[in-house]
This record gives C-alpha cells, sequence and structure tokens, in this order.
C-alpha cells in the first residue's frame, strides 16, 4: 500500500494541496481526477519523492517514508512518469530507457537488456535505435512509460499519460495500462481529465479541487455523490 495522510504543500502563499490524503492499493487502479491546478501533480510528487511535504506523511507499505529521496523511492518499487515527457532528446530511445536504469545503480549491460526486454513488451522496440527527437507524440509517451515500466514499479504513478492523443490512441492506452496491472501487479495511479478513459479502467477515482479532496469512491459513487455533481457536472467539463 501506497498512502499519503492529511498531506499539505504551499508555494510561496499559494496552497497547492491542503490535508489531502490518498490511499493506493496493490494491483488497483486509481483515477486521480480535477480540474487545472487542483494539486493533482503536486500529489503525485509527494508521493514519488519529488516534493517534501509541508504537513502529513508518506507511508509505503505500513513504513514512514516522507522525505525520502525520488531515487530511493524508486529503487523501492514507486515510480512516476512526468505530464512532460522529459526524454534525452540526442540520446535513442534505449539509451533514454537505460538512463532511467542506470540512475538507480543498474549496470549497463543489465540496463541494456531490461531496456529492450521492456521496448519489446510495449510493442515499440523497431523504435529502439531512434533518436528521442525523432519519436512521435504517441511513441514518446510510450517511451516515458518505459523508463519507468523499466524500474519494476509496485506502484506506478501516471501523470496524464493521454495528454494530446486522439481517442483511439487513448482507448489503446487505456488497455494497455490494464494490460500493465495484470503483468506486472502494479498499483496504478492515473491523472486523467478524460472521463470516459478514467470509467473504463479505474475500480476507484478520487476528485480534488482546489487543493483538497471532494470526492472518493468507485466511479459509479463518484458520479452519485452530490458535491462532485455540483462541481462538475454544471460546468459541462464532461
Ligand atoms: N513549483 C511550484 N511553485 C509555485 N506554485 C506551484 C508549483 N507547483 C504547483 N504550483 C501551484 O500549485 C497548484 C496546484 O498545481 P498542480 O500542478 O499540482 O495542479 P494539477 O492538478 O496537476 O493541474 P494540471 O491539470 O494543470 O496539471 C497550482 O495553483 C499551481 O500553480
Ligand atoms: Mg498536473
Amino acid at each position: 500500500m501506497l498512502t499519503a495522510q492529511a498531506v499539505s504543500v504551499h508555494f510561496a502563499g499559494v496552497r497547492a494541496i491542503e490535508d489531502v490524503s490518498v490511499a493506493l492499493a496493490p494491483r488497483e487502479i486509481l483515477g486521480l481526477v480535477g480540474p487545472n491546478g487542483a494539486g493533482k501533480t503536486t500529489m503525485v510528487n509527494v508521493l514519488s519523492g519529488f516534493q517534501a511535504p509541508h504537513a502529513g506523511g508518506v507511508t509505503l507499505n505500513g513504513t514512514a517514508v516522507t522525505g525520502r529521496s525520488s531515487d530511493w523511492l524508486a529503487r523501492h518499487g514507486v515510480v512516476r512518469t512526468f505530464q512532460a515527457v522529459r526524454l534525452f532528446r540526442k540520446l535513442t530511445v534505449s539509451e533514454n530507457v537505460e538512463a532511467s536504469l542506470v540512475s538507480v545503480g543498474s549496470g549497463r549491460g543489465a540496463a541494456r537488456r531490461k531496456a529492450m526486454e521492456i521496448l519489446s513488451y510495449l510493442g515499440i522496440s523497431h523504435r529502439a535505435h531512434l533518436q528521442g527527437d525523432a519519436l512521435n507524440y504517441g511513441d514518446e509517451r510510450r517511451v516515458g512509460i518505459a523508463r519507468a515500466l523499466a524500474l519494476n514499479p509496485a506502484f506506478l504513478l501516471l501523470d496524464e499519460p493521454a495528454a494530446g492523443m486522439n481517442v483511439a490512441e487513448a482507448e489503446a492506452l487505456a488497455d494497455l495500462i490494464r494490460r500493465i496491472r495484470d503483468d506486472f501487479g502494479c498499483g496504478i495511479l492515473l491523472i486523467e481529465h478524460n472521463m470516459a478513459l478514467i470509467t473504463r479502467i479505474c475500480e476507484r477515482m478520487q476528485v480534488m479541487a482546489s487543493g483538497r479532496t471532494i470526492a472518493v469512491g468507485t466511479p459509479a459513487e463518484v458520479f452519485e455523490n452530490p458535491v462532485f455533481r455540483s462541481a462538475y457536472l454544471g460546468t459541462g467539463a464532461l
């Protein structure tokens, strides 16, 4: 289990998140939704060690890990992707995945073998020798996922992996995310604006707005939640 308990993060007076708790169970797919600026990425930053909380804490399988570095958490199974993919543009696809493995202490030979294994799993081994800046958008996002998957996550945090994809690409990605959960046995937290994608693959969803949680439950429960309905349905955001 990966949890954040009553976490707050403030930036120079901006309350990015205020008293938010998240619980991601093993093998669960949890959707994290909410409007721009709701605090979703900040919560993923806290869970993955990129941002220390100003109040509250993070636990991994019952042990406090608040303040641990992102590298430490990655080595212990908590791995995230970024809203902006951030590939090394002058390295090849394979080298990009290898770099992620080397950064957590893997040797070069093992990293190369693992990178090829993951690229093949994702169906992009034919792109392995392309340079990062030669990829189309969908492949670039798949390489971002490859970099995370190479680290054998127990908990995988995906920050808007479908951003910019068309409907067919987003549906293929949703199927891939479910396959990753089944094959790797990891819990997945998915930040996503597309409610159809969320309801297609998430067992539970958590809705944030203005740095707070306004609803949590199964998608069916959340859609019946009056607070969610007044915040979302009236705005046409669905
Ligand atoms: N490093 C930072 N410095 C200052 N303010 C920040 C920083 N990071 C985030 N914020 C602010 O914190 C709030 C939450 O931002 P966050 O990026 O977590 O939202 P989000 O839900 O991921 O939004 P989006 O859907 O646009 O990605 C916003 O008001 C944002 O401007
Ligand atoms: Mg964000």
